[in-house]
């Protein structure tokens, strides 16, 4: 049996649909479009074919012949849009650099997460140390005044004890000369003048923060360092009072095994002064580099307020007396740590570093 034109026309569409889509790449399709739609197809011979039918039947074929071409260039189409965008994509792929292995090596590698410092640390157990006896902690601006710093702790132009406590000079003309603090004692300024102005007496609070100094760093100084101000201003205060607060607190930071002992000192804001010193943790009294072979560290110093500093922030010496303290914060860390040279705090080497982490 004979199949009709019509047919045989549908049956070499469905061959030539499925030759498009066996087109894998967009070479082979370029390379088989004329023999699909192109002047060397089924299709155009057939175009040229109807010129042979009878003239009622030709625009009837020519009209079906449309519509087949019209299929297989849209099947055409469609292969071509998918063959090309998997023709950029495999560019692009090839074209990309591969990081797999950086990413992944940075994903595997440790983080170092960063942690408070050992100065910082130290910080927070003494304030911790101090609180637990009943003391506030209280904050100072580390630029000061020429009289914040000196004057009003009794300490005027010219006077020898500037010479320890000298440091970076701001001359913005009169009246003010600004300074990097030398210590923190000026916050005790700060402080008696609030509690004055407020009513607020009496005081109690430490107070910790950074100093400057032109001194050379060496075992035990660096120029940039850490103090802790105390301050007591109350009724009835005792050189006792002070000797019972340093000794609670060397016992409570230090351990029941490290003496301390005060010695007679002049400082020009306290009156009478002395130097606190503990037993030289390095070497435990036997003397060595770090002690200056002493067996003894200086922390700090300490004294009753002087009245002329009483008198200059307005306070009544009559009715109120009151002591206050200074510490090295490096000084403490390294002496509570055993670092034999305080200059391996600012070295920022991470394997000393880590060890306090
Ligand atoms: C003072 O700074 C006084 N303001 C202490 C004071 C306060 C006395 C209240 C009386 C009343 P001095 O200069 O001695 O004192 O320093 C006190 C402590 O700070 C030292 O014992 C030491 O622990 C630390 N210190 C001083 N200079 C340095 C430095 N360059 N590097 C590291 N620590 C230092």
């Amino acid at each position: 049996m004979s199949t009709s034109p019509l047919d045989q026309l549908r049956e070499q569409v469905g061959e030539l649909l499925a030759t498009v889509a066996a087109f894998s790449t967009l070479e082979e399709l370029i390379d088989g479009e004329p023999f699909v739609t192109g002047k060397r197809s089924i299709l155009s011979a057939l175009q040229k074919a109807l010129g042979q039918l009878p003239a009622d039947e030709r625009a009837a074929a020519g009209a079906t012949l449309q519509d087949a071409r019209r299929t297989v260039d849209e099947a055409l189409q469609a292969r071509r849009a998918v063959l090309a965008a998997a023709a950029r994509s495999a560019a692009l792929e090839a074209d990309r650099l591969d990081l797999g292995d950086v990413v992944l090596a940075s994903v595997q590698m440790p983080y170092t997460v960063g942690s408070p410092g050992i100065v910082a640390n130290t910080q927070r157990e003494l304030e911790d140390v101090f609180v637990g006896m009943g003391f506030r902690v209280a904050d100072g601006p580390e630029v000061e005044t020429d009289w914040f710093n000196f004057e009003a702790l009794n300490i005027p132009p010219a006077h020898p004890s500037r010479g320890m406590w000298d440091t970076f000079y701001v001359d913005l003309g009169e009246p003010e000369t600004v300074v990097l603090r030398t210590h923190t004692s000026p916050t005790q300024i700060h402080l008696m003048e609030q509690a004055v102005a407020s009513g607020s007496l009496p005081v109690h609070a430490v107070m910790p923060g950074r100093c400057f100094r032109r001194d050379t760093p060496d075992a035990r100084h660096l120029a940039a360092f850490h103090q802790i101000e105390g301050l007591v201003v109350d009724r009835g205060i005792t050189f006792a009072d002070l000797a019972g607060v340093i000794e609670t607190f060397t016992q409570a930071y230090f351990g029941a095994d490290i003496q301390s002992r005060l010695r007679p000192a002049f400082f020009p804001f306290t009156e009478p002064s002395a130097e606190f010193e503990i037993t030289c943790t390095i070497c435990r009294g036997e003397g060595c580099r770090t002690c200056s072979q002493t067996g003894w560290i200086e922390l700090g110093g300490c004294g009753m307020l002087d009245p002329a500093v009483l008198e200059a922030v307005g306070i009544d010496g009559d009715e109120w007396s009151g002591f206050a303290f200074g510490f090295g914060i490096d000084r403490c860390a390294q002496m509570r740590h055993q670092i034999a040279d305080m200059r391996a705090l600012i070295e920022n080497d991470v394997r000393f570093l880590r060890q306090f982490s």
